[in-house]
């Protein structure tokens, strides 16, 4: 099973220094790009993302990265 393609380009996002996020990893969370719990029911689960700086994080949009849960080019070979 393929997750779902949310868009073919990152979600820039300021994260903040000892915050958790958790990542969407099936690509139908409304609130991308991070788990809604729309998940349920599939055999997807969300990424867990910690920092300990704020900075820009680009994650990944189309959910197909292989570095996961971040951008790295994978959505320009979809
Ligand atoms: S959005 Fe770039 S690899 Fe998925």
């Amino acid at each position: 099973m393929d997750p779902k393609i949310a868009q073919k380009f990152p979600y820039p996002v300021d994260v903040e220094s000892g915050k958790t996020y958790f990542w969407c990893s099936c690509g139908m969370s409304n609130n991308q790009p991070f788990c809604d719990g729309s998940h349920k029911g599939t055999p997807f689960t969300p990424i867990k993302f910690e920092t300990d700086e704020d900075k820009k994080v680009f994650f990944c949009g189309c959910k197909h990265a292989s570095n996961k849960p971040f951008c790295d080019g994978s959505h320009r070979e979809l």
